[in-house]
């Protein structure tokens, strides 16, 4: 019998930040970093491999975490200059067909009817091929952008979040499908029977509706979240389509995808309505022996420098590491931040000198050799965890792109775990497919 076959996903940290700088490989990215080019050319690429969707990370504040100034960050072009990922989506949408197109957006300082109105906006656009990455912003500095002294405390974050989602999901109900019905006889365009406002009242918004555009053409265009908390996963089991873990074991994975799978059955939810996809960084090479050595020079690299890894961190959960003992045992330490990264952060090593330079973003360490072997560990992985496949993540150049699109993709679609053609209009219904 044929092997189950699973979905893929990019993962763009950084996303229309500065990728390359002082990195072979690059050529004029970093230069470049402004233009739209480098993104577009990914998103051909992952269409060319079948890929179901592209993911655009984004942020909302300089860092200043590591050492109490911006200079780390700044000199190093660490998360800034950072370009707002939104307009990408259009020029993404014209140059593909099928690719789905996931923006993030925060629920914690995006106004609702604006952000329900945009992704239908961009639904209609594309024809059915975008999704909506809600975050809750975890960071103090992005909270002071927005006028407050402090952040809202994590749960809160997370109850805003679930209210806004609520309201979304009404606003993008509140044409019906067949509201747009363009009788020039009867001069009719839009039948007013087919459109309601909302009257939506709530602890944290409220708006009365109906959307000013459209129904979108997936009714409702696919959510994503990313939060591994047991507040994020909670989150994710009311609302969510595709669940986004970074974890390094196989054992991990399948814990956190049973535990999602139960929790979408405690909400009334068939646990194939949500899909897990899994971070995976793989390193490739023309032989095991080359991405094995790959692999020990950018462990030598993080070594030589555990303050970059400590800063990146620093900036996800607002801890100043650069006032810690790199060699001193770890002691227990809290975040209003990402609480799941922090926690699979700190799990990496006794000191954070052995954190930094065990890092690993997601499946990392086991995917190292050949296109054969490489795909030969994610086919394994997948075998055990159940599905349902992996979003690639890594720094990001044309070369390691096409290693994964035109290497190791076709290596997996020729063991049929992946798929060879698109077989539907909107990214909902690929995703579904299987
Ligand atoms: C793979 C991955 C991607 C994420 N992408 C973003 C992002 O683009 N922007 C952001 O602000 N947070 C991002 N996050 C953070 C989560 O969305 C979430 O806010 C964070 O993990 C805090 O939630 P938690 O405490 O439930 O883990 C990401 C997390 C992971 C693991």
């Amino acid at each position: 019998m044929a092997a189950r076959q699973f979905h893929l996903g990019w993962f763009l940290g950084n996303s229309f930040g500065v990728h390359g700088w002082s990195q072979p490989w690059s050529g004029v990215d970093a230069r470049e970093w402004a233009q739209p080019d480098l993104h577009v050319e990914l998103a051909k690429a992952l269409e060319r491999a079948c890929f179901d969707c592209l993911l655009l990370e984004d942020s909302l504040f300089v860092p200043d975490n590591y050492g109490g100034s911006m200079d780390f960050y700044l000199k190093r072009a660490l998360r800034a200059p950072k370009n707002d990922p939104l307009p990408l989506v259009p020029l993404i949408a014209q140059a593909t067909r099928h690719l789905g197109i996931v923006p993030t957006i925060s629920t914690s300082f995006y106004p609702p009817f604006l952000l329900a109105r945009l992704i239908a906006t961009l639904d209609l656009m594309s024809k059915g091929r975008v999704g909506c990455n809600f975050v809750t912003s975890t960071a103090e500095r992005a909270a002071q952008n927005f006028g407050l002294d402090a952040h809202l405390e994590h749960d809160l974050r997370y109850e805003m979040a679930d209210e806004f989602v609520a309201l979304a999901t009404k606003l993008w109900s509140s044409w019906e499908a067949d509201a747009i019905v363009m009788d020039e006889k009867s001069g009719t365009f839009v039948d007013p029977a087919k459109v309601h406002a909302v009257d939506f009242k709530g602890r944290f918004f409220s708006s009365r509706g109906p959307l000013n555009t459209a129904r979108p053409p997936q009714g409702r265009p696919v959510l994503v979240q990313a939060g591994g908390s047991p507040q994020g996963k909670a989150f994710a089991a009311r609302h969510m389509d595709i669940v986004i873990a970074a974890l390094g074991t196989v054992a991990e994975m399948k814990a956190f995808r049973d535990d999602m799978r139960a929790r979408l059955s405690a909400e009334g939810r068939d646990p194939d309505s949500c899909k897990v996809l899994f971070v995976v960084s793989p390193t490739l090479g023309e032989t095991n022996e080359e991405a094995e050595e790959r692999v020990r020079r950018r462990k030598a690299q993080r070594e030589a420098a555990p303050e970059i890894t400590l800063a990146m961190m620093g900036s996800l959960t607002d801890i100043d590491f650069s006032t810690f003992d790199l060699d001193a045992p770890l002691a227990e330490l809290t975040t209003n931040g990402q609480q799941g990264t922090l926690k699979r952060f700190l799990a990496q090593g006794r000191t954070l000198r052995e954190v930094a330079s065990n890092y690993s973003f997601g499946f990392e360490h086991a995917v190292a050799g050949t296109t054969r072997r490489v795909a030969d560990v994610m086919e394994e992985a997948m075998e055990r965890v159940g599905g349902d496949g992996f979003m690639f993540s890594g720094p990001l150049s044309r070369r390691y792109v096409a290693e994964i699109t035109d290497g190791l993709v076709p290596e997996l679609q020729r063991r049929g775990l992946v798929r060879t053609a698109y077989s539907h209009a909107h990214f909902r219904d690929n995703l579904f497919a299987f």
